[in-house]
């Protein structure tokens, strides 16, 4: 098991995470999902032992081994951990075998299980056949499956992935998730992957922790945040694409959307609707609850179509079974339903 017990780390007095608990079971594929500079490395290198919290602790199967309120941390090298960044550093002097090497002969193991472990992980990773060259005789791509080979050689309980796919091309990117997937599923380590990208959250997480501004907004499988999502922030992340948020806010006797009175009843007088893609229509007339508003792009994916539309600041996304029969730049009509996927106070937090 991984346990973070309300971690937090400030720099100075700036907090880059607040306060974060949870735990995940061994062989658990938590992904670490959030915007840029939200303290998703900072979270990965407290699990490292790279950086010491300012307060709370992290166990390693039930073993603390960092502890912010008595300030004191295992060595990174003894912590059963290995961490894969977004920038590979090989070492250049060395041949891929050699890099692979390094991890085994610095834990101290004899030369012929060396031999044998760096041969198992160079096939697991289909690299065998590059053993003897140099990192700048391969490609980029062939050079993250080095990296990856040089982490999982020592056999980590826990691996750690700081955006490790974002440097490759999006079809390698592809490739390679599916790839991690199955290296994990082989070694049976619990692994923790930062990213910004909630297709790679979805797709390879067994759990997904939601970080805004340090703190965890949700916490669960991806299913969960799809299903229910816990904040505005946490509906507008996830999900492909990502659910419309549309302020609702009390004019006289009603209410109104984007300026327009609406037929639409929230349960406080200012609140945010969420309506997700699938529950917008698209039609060239207004309707009993629509909103005029430019298309502005349409695109098919999977056979369905991806329609969105601007009105002043607002943003809409729907997703359709048909082409709408308008094109881009023409006006069209949003409808919305007459009862929103989820109701969020202004400050973004769920109402029942
Ligand atoms: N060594 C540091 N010194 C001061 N501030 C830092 C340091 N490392 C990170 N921060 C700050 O902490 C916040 C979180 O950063 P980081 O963990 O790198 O976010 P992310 O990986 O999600 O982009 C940011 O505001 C960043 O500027
Ligand atoms: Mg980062």
């Amino acid at each position: 098991m991984l346990e973070l017990k309300n971690l937090t780390k400030s720099f100075g007095d700036v907090p880059a995470v607040r306060d974060v608990s949870l735990s995940v079971p061994d062989g658990a594929f938590l992904v670490l999902l959030g915007p840029s500079g939200c303290g998703k490395t900072t979270l990965l290198r407290m699990l490292a032992g790279l950086e010491l919290p300012t307060a709370g602790q992290i166990l390693f199967e039930g073993n603390v081994v960092s502890d912010g309120d008595r300030q004191w941390q295992v060595d990174p090298a003894k912590r059963n951990s290995g961490l894969v960044f977004q920038s590979y550093a090989l070492w250049p002097h060395m041949t891929v075998r050699g890099n692979v090497d390094w991890p085994l002969k610095v834990a101290g193991l004899e030369t012929a299980a060396r031999t044998q472990r760096v041969d198992e992980v160079l096939a697991m990773l289909e690299i065998n056949q590059l053993a003897e060259r140099y990192p700048n005789e391969i490609s980029g791509g062939q050079q993250q499956r080095v990296a990856i080979a040089r982490t999982i050689a020592p056999k980590p309980g826990v691996l750690l992935f700081d955006e490790p796919l974002s440097n490759l091309d999006a079809k390698l990117r592809v490739e390679m998730r599916t790839e991690l997937m199955r290296l994990h599923r082989a070694t049976g380590a619990t692994a923790v992957y930062v990213t910004h990208d909630q297709i790679e959250a979805m797709t390879m997480a067994t759990h997904v922790a939601v970080v805004n501004k340090g703190r965890i907004e949700q916490f669960g499988a991806p299913q969960d945040l799809i299903d229910h999502p816990a904040s505005a922030f946490v509906a507008t992340f996830v999900g492909t694409p990502p659910n419309n948020i549309v302020p609702v806010v009390r004019s006289g006797a009603g209410w109104q959307v984007a300026g327009r009175p609406m037929d639409i009843t929230p349960p406080l007088d200012d609140c945010l609707a969420m309506f997700r893609a699938d529950s917008l229509s698209v039609a060239l007339t207004e309707g009993p609850r629509s909103l005029p508003m430019e298309l502005v792009e349409v695109s098919t994916i999977a056979g369905r179509t991806m329609a969105t539309a601007l009105a002043g600041g607002l943003r809409l996304t729907a997703v359709l079974d048909r082409p709408p029969a308008a094109r881009v730049g023409d006006r069209v009509h949003i409808g919305l339903p007459p009862v929103p996927d989820a109701w969020f106070t202004p400050y973004g937090e769920r109402i029942a």
